[in-house]
Formats: structure tokens, sequence, C-alpha cells
């Protein structure tokens, strides 16, 4: 079997960004990539591509490469699954947010309304992928839709594969062309075979994983807990090394040396953000209690729970060092994505930490080179204001154009985003625009800390026991 022709449904984060590589890496496949939303598929059209709904390095290179060639962006959903060979069904996956398993399960409804489509509208045989990142057993359900659609006598077949996508938001070009490993689950040889010849154009042959279909689902899941642990672990250890005198960047390249641990994913911050850590953990969580394992659902739930304590404990200690209140002081962030290289916003901890200090009524400046002030409102549920009685004690936030304008007038700078514009500030002349005694919260530890203090400025940093 030969692929000639890919729908993938879902032109999000992981649609656009894993069909523009496939396309611009074969360009023998016609790759088109289908949504609901007409102004998402507007902005992958749009030939400015600073417009591109995904802000990624990288992207539009390739974006430039197959676009209008062999990559098509398009919401004409059943058209493109009738002409595709293999449909990729890489819909959002949110945790649920009311029902059975509110807080905790997968809400899949649109991986579902995906599979229907798909058997509604696919002709010939039609392999269909999982990029998604789903429960275990997922994929017997999409079956089960199939196979209910497959009339007796008719020339209509279908295969299931799952293929999670393992790359990172702000590197997920470079992890796309040069992947660790590319996992592929099944049961049919020849559907398999396809799928792993269109990764072979470019991915070396042993990095092309083949496992049965529920070892693949529950790898994804895997993974990213275990990428969490190591953040929750090291975020309780900068706790520790903050009591104790300890650095937790001494402590994590001393660990990291061990070729068991390995330095990497060991750096102390604000706590992991992104779509997914907390949706997949806790969709763990829940499988786990479903499947009769509660003692390794609560192991893996304090992962997501320490995270929210570092989150709340840093805008707790902002509160506390600034005399116990904030109320009507004016607080400049700096950083709103979930981190650096990305617009995503989605869990980022500058929410969590804005809306502690909104309830505190701190006065918020809002800085990201990024992030858009529309974005900002919603994940805030508030607008911004400019004007407002200081000591009402009700939180705003105004959104600024430049770093220096966020921190006009601030008793405190947190810097929640390690955005490369931040590492390298002018330490003296922001301190001039600060009101005294100033200071500098760093979450992510990107400020040097000899500038800083140089200027005069009070200086906490995450994990930092001198401080
Ligand atoms: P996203 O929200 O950015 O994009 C999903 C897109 O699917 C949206 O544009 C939505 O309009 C579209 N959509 C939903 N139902 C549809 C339907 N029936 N027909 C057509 N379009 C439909 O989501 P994302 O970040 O790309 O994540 C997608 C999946 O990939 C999730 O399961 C996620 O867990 C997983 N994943 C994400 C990342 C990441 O870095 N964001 C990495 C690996 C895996
Ligand atoms: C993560 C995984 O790294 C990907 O492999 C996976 O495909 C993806 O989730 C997914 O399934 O969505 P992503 O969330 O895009 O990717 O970005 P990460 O680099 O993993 O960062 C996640 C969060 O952890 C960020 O808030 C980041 O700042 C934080 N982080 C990361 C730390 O606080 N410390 C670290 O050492 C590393």
């Amino acid at each position: 079997m030969k692929v000639q022709r890919i729908c993938c449904i879902g032109a999000g984060y992981v649609g656009g960004p894993t069909m523009a590589v496939i396309a611009d890496r074969c360009p023998a496949i016609q790759v088109t990539v289908v949504d609901l939303n007409q102004a998402r598929i507007d902005a992958w059209n749009d030939s400015d591509l600073t417009k591109l709904p995904v802000y990624e390095p990288g992207l539009d290179a390739v974006v430039a490469r197959a676009r209008g060639r062999n990559l098509q962006f398009s919401t004409a959903v059943e058209e493109s699954i009738a002409s595709a060979d293999m449909v990729f069904i890489s819909v959002n996956t949110p945790t649920k947010t009311k029902g059975l398993g509110a807080g905790q399960a997968s809400d899949l409804r649109w991986v579902e309304a995906c599979a229907r489509q798909v058997a509604t509208a696919a002709t010939g045989h039609t392999v269909v992928v999982e990029k998604s990142t789903l429960p275990v057993r997922t994929a017997a359900a999409i079956k089960t839709i199939l196979e209910a659609a497959q009339e007796e006598g008719s020339s209509r077949s279908f295969s299931v594969l799952s293929n999670p996508e393992f790359l990172a938001e702000g590197t997920a070009i470079g992890d796309l062309e040069a992947p660790d490993r590319v996992l592929i689950g099944g049961e049919e040889t020849a559907s398999i075979d396809a799928l792993a010849e269109i990764y072979g154009h470019w991915v070396a042959p042993e990095k092309i994983l083949r496992t049965n279909l529920w070892s693949s689902e529950l790898s994804k899941l895997t993974a990213n807990a275990f990428l969490a642990q190591r953040i929750s672990s090291i975020n309780s250890i900068a706790a520790f090394c903050e009591a104790s005198g300890a650095d937790v960047r001494e402590v994590a390249r001393a660990i990291g040396f061990d070729s068991r641990i390995g330095p990497k994913f060991l750096n102390a911050g604000p706590g992991f953000g992104g779509s997914c850590f907390q949706k997949d953990i806790l969709n763990l969580v829940y499988l786990c209690r479903h499947f009769g394992l509660p003692e390794v659902a609560d192991y893996w739930e304090s992962v997501v729970t320490l995270n929210t304590w570092q989150q709340h404990r840093i805008a707790r200690l902002v509160v506390q060092q600034l005399f116990g209140t904030v109320t009507g002081k004016r607080l400049a962030i700096l950083g709103f994505a979930f981190k650096a290289d990305t617009n995503d916003t989605r869990e980022a901890p500058a929410i969590r930490i804005a809306r502690d200090l909104l309830e505190e009524g701190a006065q918020l400046s809002i800085h990201d080179p990024k992030v858009v002030e529309a974005q900002i409102s919603r994940d805030l549920q508030l607008e911004p204001a400019s004007e407002t009685d200081t000591l009402s004690g009700t939180g705003s936030w105004t959104p600024a154009t430049s770093i220096e304008a966020a921190v006009r007038g601030a008793d405190a700078v947190l810097v929640l985003t390690e955005w490369q514009d931040y590492r390298h500030l002018n330490w003296s002349d922001l301190a001039a625009l600060m009101r005294r005694p100033a200071w500098v919260f760093d979450a992510r530890a990107v400020v040097e800390p000899a500038a800083v203090q140089a200027a005069g400025l009070r200086l906490w940093r995450v994990g930092d026991g001198e401080s």
C-alpha cells in the first residue's frame, strides 16, 4: 500500500506543523489539513507568513516551501476525507469540564465526531491514524464506529493506527525534523508499513518503533507523566533549597551528571504549563482509578498537586515580600506564554499567578512578545482597565507594549516566561523607572543576579536559598 493523499483533521498546534513537515519531506504526497474553524484556515492560508495561527520558529519557511505545492489548508472536511488514503485525527482532547469524569477524563467528543465523519465520507480503503493524545483503548471505540459504517459487500474498509506526537511547542519544527523516535501502534502490518514509509523519508528506520495499539496510546500518556514528574520533583527541591540555603541549579547540575538521571528537564520554575501535561496526567489518574488502581492514581495525581502548589506559592511569596499587601500596587509581569518561543497560553503558570495577585487587588502590567491582549483577557476572564481606584481593593490589568512601559511605576517585576528578551535587561535603567523599595521576582532564573542587585533592586530567584 502506497499513500498518495493524506487528510489531517485539526489545523492546530500539532496538525499544522506536523503536516507541514510531512508535506515538506514527501513532495509526492498531497497533504490537506482541514478544520471547522474558518478563521484558523484563513490564517494558515494568509500570504503574510507572520499571520500563521501558530507561532513556531522555522514554521514559516516550511509552510512557504510546501503550501500550494502539495500542502493545502481547507474547511472542506468531507471532500478531503473522501479523497484520502490516510486520515490523521489531530483534534483537541481537553479535560472534561462536566459530567462523568469531570476535571480528569479527556473530552472525546471531537475525536468521536471525526470518527463519524470518516465513517460517512471515506471511500475505498482508509487508514485512520490517531495523532491526538488519547486514553488507552480509544482505538477500540474508533474501530467500532468505523466498522458500523462498513456495509455488507461495500468496497469501503478501514484500519486504525496510533501514532502519538511527541513534539514540544517552541521547538516543534526541530522535534519533527529530527525526532527522538516515531511511535506506531497497530495490528495490520500493511498499514503500519505504509505509515512507517512516510516517516522513512527523513527518519532512520531504527527510530521508528512499532508496538501494539494500547502500548502506543499508553506510552504517550506515560512520556508526559514522566516529564512532568521531573519538573514537580525539581520544583519541590527548589522550595527546600530556598528554605535551607542550597541553590537548586547547583543541585540540578550535580544530580544531572549522573547518567542515570541526566541533565534535561531539571529547570525549576513557576510550575509546568501547556495544554498537555496536566490534562494527560489527570487522564492517567482517571484511567488508573477506573482500572481499580487507586494507589497508582494517587501517586501520579501528586505531580499535579505539587505543580498547583508551586504556582500559588510564588504568588503568596510576592505578597509576603511586599509587606503583606499588593492592593493598589503596580506589578510588572514579564511573560505570559507557558514557555518561550510560543504564543500559546494554555495552562500558563502566569494565569494562576496573575489571578491570585488580582484577587489581592494588584494592578498588573503585562508584557509578552507574542501573546495578544485579547488572549490575556480571555485567560484572566477580565478586560484590561487603564485607570482604577488603586485602594478600592479591586485588581486590574493593562497590556504593556514594551518592557519599559510594563516596569514604569512598578513596585516589583515578576519574570514568568523565559523569553530571550528578558535575559539581558538593563536593570539600572529599569530600576530608575520603579518605585522604591523595588523587587525582582525571577520565577525562571533568567535574569543576571549581579546586574539586578547592582541596580539596588531586591531579588528573589526560584530555588535560590541565598537571595
Ligand atoms: P488545537 O486545539 O490547537 O487544535 C485542534 C483543532 O482541531 C482546532 O483548530 C479545532 O477547530 C479542530 N477540530 C476539532 N474538531 C474538529 C472536527 N470535527 N473537524 C475539523 N476540525 C476539528 O489542539 P493541539 O494543541 O493541536 O492538540 C491536538 C492533540 O494533539 C491533542 O490531543 C493534544 O493532546 C495532542 N498533542 C498536543 C501537543 C502540543 O504541543 N500542543 C503535542 C503533542 C500532542
Ligand atoms: C510537552 C512535551 O515536552 C512533549 O514531548 C509533548 O509532545 C507535549 O508536551 C504534549 O503532549 O503536548 P510542551 O508542553 O509543548 O511539550 O513543552 P515543554 O517543553 O515540555 O514544557 C512544558 C512546561 O514545563 C512549560 O511550562 C515549561 O516551561 C515547563 N518546564 C519544562 C519546566 O518548568 N522545567 C523544565 O525543565 C522543562
